[in-house]
């Protein structure tokens, strides 16, 4: 290739990069606001936005934030959807901020974004979400061992690994469990979200308190609850199979086998 051609591809190419990072369009963001402090009463509030299609719903609550309204409250830190912060009602559906392009939720609608549903709201759309970490402490999601401290580290085989592998993924963001409907009518039920981090120790083959976890979700508000509905699987911004894991769990909780 003569360098006159490379040279035109590459300006082609800028060119092509500079039109699409300034096709912007106008977004309706409706944001579900509450302030205790203000009125009991929460309320839908409309913000127009210039945005890129290719930009996340996170930046543009970013934007309603830095540029247009600095009161409104939501949670955020890693924005790569690695933390579990930002999961929020998004048209309707749990899906974390950070991870929600525009363009993939039909900007031309106004978007509609809300709490997570089942957790009492402290302010716009952060919940309180102690009811939450106060299920997942309860299934113990810590490696359990009897005997003394081995010498040397804990083996396992490939095989042995990959039983829990789908549940180590969880980030605790509960889109999970504020999808499931069981949870909506009842907060007493342990959830998804402790369901599989509770997994993750049952059949890891290292792990001793296998036992002790079954009987807690032996409980009335335990496993038995789930209505396989399905919701968790398809509100997991981290593709793992939640409901799948739940039946895992009944199952042992029936044939004592892990
Ligand atoms: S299982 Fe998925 S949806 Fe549930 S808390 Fe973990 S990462 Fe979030
Ligand atoms: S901000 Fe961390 S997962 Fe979205």
């Amino acid at each position: 290739m003569s360098t006159a051609t490379v040279e035109s591809n590459h300006s082609a190419a800028l060119d092509a990069a500079e039109s699409s990072a300034f096709a912007r369009i106008t977004v309706t963001m409706r944001v579900r606001r509450f302030n205790p402090e203000v009125s009991a009463e929460a309320t839908w509030v409309d913000y127009q936005l210039e945005m890129d299609p290719k930009e996340r719903v996170l930046d543009a609550l970013h934007k309603i934030k830095w540029e247009l309204d600095g009161t409104l409250t939501f949670r955020r830190s890693c924005a790569h959807g690695i933390c579990g912060s930002d999961a929020m009602r998004i048209n309707g559906r749990n899906r974390l901020a950070c991870k929600t392009l525009l363009k993939d939720i039909n900007p031309e609608k106004p978007i509609t974004v809300e709490p997570i549903k089942g957790l009492t709201v402290l302010k716009d759309l952060v919940v309180d979400m102690e009811p939450f970490f106060q299920a997942y402490r309860d299934v113990m999601p810590f490696l359990i061992t009897k005997g003394n401290e081995p010498t040397r580290e804990r083996l396992q085989s490939a095989e042995e690994r990959e039983r829990f592998d789908d549940t180590t993924k969880c980030i605790l963001c509960a889109a999970c469990t504020t999808s499931c409907p069981v949870f909506w009518n009842d907060g007493q039920y342990f959830g998804p979200a402790a369901i599989v981090n509770a997994h993750r120790f049952i059949f890891d083959s290292r792990d001793e308190a296998a036992e002790q976890r079954l009987e807690i979700l032996n409980d009335r508000d335990g496993v038995w609850r789930c209505r396989t509905t399905f919701n968790c699987t398809d509100a997991c911004p981290r593709g793992i199979e939640v409901t799948k894991a739940i039946q895992e769990v009944k199952r042992a909780l029936i044939t004592r086998r892990f």
